[in-house]
């Protein structure tokens, strides 16, 4: 058994060792943080002594196997290495951004681009991935929006555990998968003002009721690691707070896996004011549960040290190595170290059938925001299409930021797919317009947007002119969301809503496709343009899928994951706010609101169009009353009232009208994907159970409480038909 095993090794080993096991090193130059002190060479020697656990950024299966060799020839006790990598969304095959894959609402098609990018990433040495990311985000300024779930705690958890096992399979031994990590535990998502790494300022009743569902679900779904956070959480530094990671992870849930911090989020606690400097750091981190320091340094500065002064029990260096040693036993390097070193796994795999995978995801994945008159999807009659705009044959934008091996400018641009995909090839004509990001683009430097040159402009106005229909394609540049890519401004940046206007002055049939990492400030577009398509940052088949849903090959199903606001001002916006003593008042200004814009989000959580129509009948429940111990049956039937085959995202929501702490105005509690033929009517059925009415209450524990509930269905969050419910004890 396992647990024999790992006391066995530890055991062997030296206080050195067993700190060894902790420290994680950085392995190429390819960064996705701060560079550190220590030079190759240093770090080759002490990989040579069996002092460095794990590894991140070594890519190809030659350097792992390499670095590998270097630890298990060199060294006295020969544990293998782990090698970790960023494979969010893909790794060579790139699927949508998160977000944009969360909009599918497609839990088998999420668990597969996993599985997919779990398969490629083994077949190049690395056996870990830091995904998925499931920090719950209600900020479009925070960049990092575009790596989760968006806003809502329920559809998070799904895809939680969705992406836990896609990633690890079923048997974390079979070298087609990878350990998977939970992150960023916790709160990182709900940074004030959005801004990337500031303090987390929530109490305990959004801690346990928002943030901590999905880490729970991905830790019950049995992930292998998860990592802690950069920033603070009341005050507390994640990386230090012993309440999140003993108490709660290690403690109330039980959970036996190892916690790596944030890249140097140990010594960070120095800058945060939390510990004096190195040693003391480690102190706190090694005390609150983080087994292993990720390119921080702190814990091979500190670590023997405070062990041998007494300061820290070795019994917690004991604990975390164990953790370490259990996720090396269960992915069977002891077994053989080089069983992700095997190049004939890369022979095998069919990126054919994989970049067929990703259309498909893509095209799933897209939202239609609005489709006045019926202007999607283009009849084939139309005989000239001006396709516009910085990201129309843009085939790097597509790939998003986290790209992990996904190559640059290898994405099928939204002009190549079109003129794919339509017979007569010269009625798509393409202008630019306006360049959007300029110059080197990459991870950690900052992106310059063109705010100047306007040559293009005229072409493209002349091409909009002479075509019966105009495709703009703008959005945000690649590197405008992700890691450090927060935003005080979220509309058309640079000369792109310049473009849009002047092009709309000489021709109105507009289609506005959006390229895009987070929710954008559109309110002009959304008011004047006639169609608009929510289409991210897509993946290597972004252009295809984007033509298969402009021309009909697929009719889109795409829900929003995230509020998209009238104005940055309502930043952070969510459907599932509290509703305040004074939610509303038509006399006057007293109530919660602003007073220059409407109340509620401009395309709602859950908003997505198609090109049929679903007509909801009135929801019935079993009975209106259920006892504790019983559940209730809610029912509807759902029509498809357009003309072509559809798919619906239903979906259940929640209200507690009266309980111990005040609830949201509505919950997300399920969802069921229907597909209808023209004129079909299906009934969809929900159970509801004592513990989706359940919550972390005032008490500090979860349970139902007694009272009258409101069930809400709907094809989004804000058009919804209700009944009520008594529950009572
Ligand atoms: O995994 C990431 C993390 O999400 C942000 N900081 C760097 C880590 C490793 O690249």
């Amino acid at each position: 058994n396992i647990e024999t095993k790992v006391d066995s090794v530890l055991n062997l080993m030296t206080l050195e060792e067993k700190v060894g096991q902790m420290v994680q090193y950085n392995g190429s130059w390819d960064l996705t943080g701060p560079a550190s002190e220590k030079g190759s060479k240093e770090k080759e020697e002490r990989l040579k002594k069996g002092l460095v656990g794990s590894m991140l950024n070594v890519l190809s299966v030659e350097a792992t196997e390499q670095a590998q060799r270097l630890n298990m020839e060199n060294s006295r006790i020969k544990i293998p290495l782990l090698f970790g990598y960023d494979v969010i969304h893909g790794y060579k095959t790139i699927f949508p951004v998160p977000l944009g894959e969360t909009a599918s609402w497609d839990l088998e098609a999420m668990e597969e681009s996993a599985r997919i990018a779990a398969l490629e990433s083994a077949a190049n040495g690395i056996n870990w991935t830091f995904s998925p990311m499931i920090d719950i985000s209600r900020d479009a300024r925070w960049g990092r929006i575009m790596e989760g779930s968006g806003e809502d705690t329920y559809l998070t958890s799904k895809v939680a555990v969705a992406k836990v096992k896609g990633y690890q399979g079923d048997d974390l031994s079979d070298p087609k998968t990878i350990a998977a990590t939970a992150k960023h535990f916790a709160g990182y998502g709900l940074a004030e003002g959005g801004k990337d790494y500031n303090a987390v300022n929530i109490g305990k009743n959004e801690l346990h009721n928002v943030v901590l569902p999905p880490f729970q679900a991905a830790a019950d779904a049995g992930v292998a690691t998860f990592m802690n956070a950069f920033n603070t959480i009341d005050g507390i530094p994640a990386t230090g707070s012993e309440s999140l990671q003993r108490e709660i992870l290690k403690g109330a849930w039980d959970w036996n896996g190892l916690v790596v911090s944030d890249w140097g989020s140990i010594t960070e606690m120095i800058p945060h004011g939390f510990a004096k400097d190195k040693m003391h750091a480690s102190e706190i981190a090694v005390k609150a549960g983080s087994d292993i320091d990720m390119e921080g340094g702190a814990y091979e500065a500190g670590l023997q040290q405070l062990v041998n002064e007494g300061k820290v029990d070795e019994k917690l260096i004991d604990d975390a190595v164990r953790r370490i040693l259990r996720v090396k036993f269960k992915m069977g390097l002891f077994e053989d170290p080089y069983r992700y070193s095997n190049p004939e796994l890369l022979k095998s795999i069919s990126f054919e059938e994989h970049s067929k995978t990703a259309r498909d995801i893509a095209r799933k994945s897209i939202v239609l925001l609005k489709n006045q008159n019926g202007l999607l999807p283009i009849k084939s009659s139309v005989k000239s299409i001006a396709v516009i705009g910085p990201l129309a044959d843009d085939k790097d934008t597509p790939i998003g930021n986290w790209r992990a091996q996904g190559e640059k400018n290898s994405a099928v641009s939204v002009v190549e797919g079109l003129k794919a995909a339509v017979k007569d090839a010269s009625k798509i004509t393409y202008s630019k317009g306006v360049s959007l990001g300029e110059g080197e683009r990459s991870f950690l430097m900052p992106l310059k947007i063109n705010e100047t040159d306007r040559s293009g402009i005229p072409d493209a106005v002349a091409n909009a002119k002479n075509a019966e229909l105009v495709v703009m394609v703008l959005g945000e540049d690649a590197f405008q969301s992700g890691e450090g890519r927060s935003q005080a401004n979220i509309g058309l940046a640079g000369l792109q809503k310049e473009l849009l206007e002047k092009v709309y002055a000489v021709n109105k049939n507009i289609v506005l496709v959006l390229i895009n990492g987070r929710p954008m400030e559109i309110n002009w577009s959304a008011n004047n343009i006639p169609a608009i398509v929510e289409a991210w940052q897509l993946g290597s088949e972004s252009g295809n899928a984007i033509a298969d849903v402009l021309l009909g090959k697929y009719n889109p199903s795409g829900k929003l994951p995230v509020s998209f606001p009238r104005a940055v001002g309502q930043e952070p916006l969510y459907y599932n706010h509290k509703n305040t003593g004074r939610p509303s008042n038509p006399t006057h200004v007293t109530y919660s609101h602003y007073t220059d814009i409407e109340n509620g989000a401009l395309f709602p959580f859950g908003h997505g169009l198609s090109y049929t129509s679903f007509a909801y009948a009135e929801p019935q429940l079993s009975s209106n009353e259920m006892k504790s111990g019983e559940n209730v049956t809610l029912s509807l039937e759902l029509t498809n009232s357009g003309k072509v085959a559809g798919k619906e995202v239903v979906q259940l929501y929640l209200r507690d009208l009266v309980a111990s702490s005040s609830r949201p105005v509505k919950e997300l509690k399920g969802f069921e994907m229907v597909q209808l033929e023209p004129g079909e009517t299906k009934t969809v059925q929900f159970v509801i159970d004592e513990k989706m009415l359940s919550f972390y209450t005032a008490a500090g524990k979860w349970e139902a409480e007694e009272g009258e509930f409101e069930l809400m269905v709907g094809g989004n969050s804000q058009d919804v038909k209700s009944v009520k419910l008594d529950y009572k004890k």
